[in-house]
C-alpha cells in the first residue's frame, strides 16, 4: 500500500500526503520515509495519534543513532492530527465506536485548507464504514486534494441511505430492484421508493474474505460448528422444550442471548456451553412458562446435541458456505458504487487489488485523480 501511495503521488506530482484514519501511523510513516513527502496523518482517536507520533520520533532517533542521517536526510517529520472526519454527529461519518464520539465532526474539504494542504494525495488504509465515503466526497470537494488511494473496511458500519448508494448509477439501478423479503417487508418492486438496501448481513459478510472458508476449509468448518451451529442447536433445544410446555419462545430471544465469543479458541463441548447459556435466562424462561429450562443439566444438553447436532451443523455449514460465496458480491457492489460516484463527478478512477486476499480481506484500493 505504501508503495502504491508513493507511486500514485509521484505520477500525479503531489508533494503532500494526507493519510486519514491513520491509526497507529504505520502507513504515513512508511510513506514519508519512502517518498520524502510532507505527510499529515489524521485519526479520530487521540490515543492513536499520540502513539503514532511517539513511534515516529523513536524511528527518527534510531536513524540518528545508527548514523544514517549523513547517508540520507530523513523526510520532514509527519504531523499527527486528532480530528473526526464527517458532516455532523449523526449522519454519515460516524463510524460507530471506533473513534472518539465526543469530537466535533469536521468535513474534509474544511480540514484540508486548515492544514495548509494545496497539492496532496489523500490516502487511507482500511478506513471504517462511512469514513471512506466521506473521504471520497471530501476528495471531490477539496481543491487541495489532487489524487487519492483508499481502501475501505467495516462495511457493516456504512449508513444506508447516506453512505450507500453514493452514485446516481447505483441509486437508479436500485430503483428497479426487488427488495429482499424479510419478516417485515415482503418481496416487492420498488420503482418509486428509497431504493434497494444492501442490509446489515450482506455488508457484514462483505468485510470477510471468502478465501478463509474456501482455502482453510477444515478450520472454517470447525469454527462455524462451535459458533453459529451451537447457537442453532440451542435454538432448537429451547423450542423443543417450549413446545412440550405448550408455550413459544421467539428464536431471536435465545439467539440474542447466546454468545459464542471465544469459542473458537476454547471449543468446549456443547452441553457445557448450552447449560451456561440457559442458566443466564433462567428467570425469563420461568416467566414464559418454561419451568426447568434454565436448570437443564450439562448431560441433558449433550444428549440433545448427540441426537440433533450433526444434522443442524450440516445445515448451518451449507448456509454459511452460500453466504461466503456472496461476500465478494457485497464488497464489489460497495466499491463499484464508490468508483461510479467518482466517475460521475468527472474524476479518473479505477480499482486495484492490493493484497493477497488469502492474507488480507478488504484488499480493494480505489485510486483516483482529478481530471
Ligand atoms: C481499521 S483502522 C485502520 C488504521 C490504519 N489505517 C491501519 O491500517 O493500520 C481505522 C481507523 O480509522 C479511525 N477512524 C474511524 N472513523 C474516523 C473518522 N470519522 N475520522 C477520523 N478517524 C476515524 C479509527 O480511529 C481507526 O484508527
Amino acid at each position: 500500500m505504501a508503495q502504491c501511495v508513493v507511486t500514485c503521488a509521484k505520477e500525479v506530482g503531489c508533494t503532500e500526503i494526507l493519510d486519514v484514519g491513520s491509526g497507529k501511523g504505520y502507513l504515513p510513516t512508511l510513506v514519508a520515509w519512502r517518498g520524502g513527502f510532507e505527510v499529515v496523518a489524521v485519526d479520530g482517536q487521540e490515543a492513536n495519534t499520540s502513539a503514532a507520533a511517539q513511534r515516529s520520533e523513536k524511528i527518527r532517533n534510531l536513524e540518528r543513532k545508527e548514523g544514517r542521517k549523513e547517508e540520507k536526510a530523513g523526510p520532514p517529520p509527519e504531523r499527527f492530527v486528532t480530528a473526526m472526519i464527517g458532516q455532523n454527529n449523526e449522519g454519515p461519518g460516524v463510524t460507530g465506536g471506533t473513534a472518539a464520539p465526543d469530537l466535533e465532526m469536521v468535513p474534509l474539504d474544511k480540514l484540508v485548507p486548515d492544514l495548509g494542504l494545496e497539492n496532496a494525495l489523500l490516502s487511507g488504509l482500511h478506513c471504517c464504514g462511512d469514513l471512506t465515503g466521506e473521504m471520497i466526497r471530501g476528495f471531490h470537494a477539496s481543491g487541495g486534494l489532487r489524487a487519492m488511494a483508499v481502501a475501505g473496511c467495516c462495511y457493516h458500519r456504512i449508513t444506508e441511505p447516506g453512505g450507500f448508494p453514493m452514485s446516481s448509477a447505483a441509486a437508479t439501478a436500485a430503483k428497479n430492484c426487488i427488495r429482499w423479503p424479510s419478516e417485515k417487508t415482503p418481496p416487492h418492486w420498488n420503482p418509486e421508493g428509497p431504493g434497494v438496501a444492501l442490509g446489515f448481513i450482506l455488508r457484514d459478510q462483505a468485510c470477510h474474505s471468502v478465501h478463509a472458508a474456501a482455502v482453510d476449509h477444515s478450520k472454517w468448518a470447525h469454527r462455524i460448528s462451535v459458533t453459529n451451529a451451537y447457537v442453532a442447536v440451542l435454538v432448537h433445544l429451547v423450542q423443543d422444550f417450549a413446545e412440550r410446555c405448550e408455550v413459544s419462545v421467539p428464536t431471536e430471544f435465545i439467539s440474542n442471548r447466546a454468545t459464542t465469543k471465544g469459542h473458537t479458541k476454547v471449543s468446549c463441548p456443547f452441553g457445557t456451553w448450552a447449560s451456561k447459556m440457559l442458566a443466564k435466562s433462567s428467570e425469563e424462561f420461568e416467566k414464559m412458562g418454561c419451568d426447568g429450562l434454565g436448570q437443564l443439566s450439562v448431560s441433558a444438553c449433550e444428549a440433545f446435541y448427540d441426537e440433533h447436532g450433526a444434522v443442524i451443523t450440516q445445515q448451518i455449514l451449507a448456509m454459511d458456505a452460500v453466504s461466503a460465496c456472496l461476500r465478494p458480491v457485497g464488497e464489489a457492489v460497495i466499491v463499484a458504487d464508490r468508483v461510479a460516484f467518482l466517475l460521475e463527478k468527472g474524476h479518473v478512477a479505477h480499482v486495484e487489488a492490493m493484497f493477497d486476499p488469502v492474507i488480507s480481506a478488504r484488499n480493494w484500493v480505489i485510486i483516483a485523480r482529478k481530471a
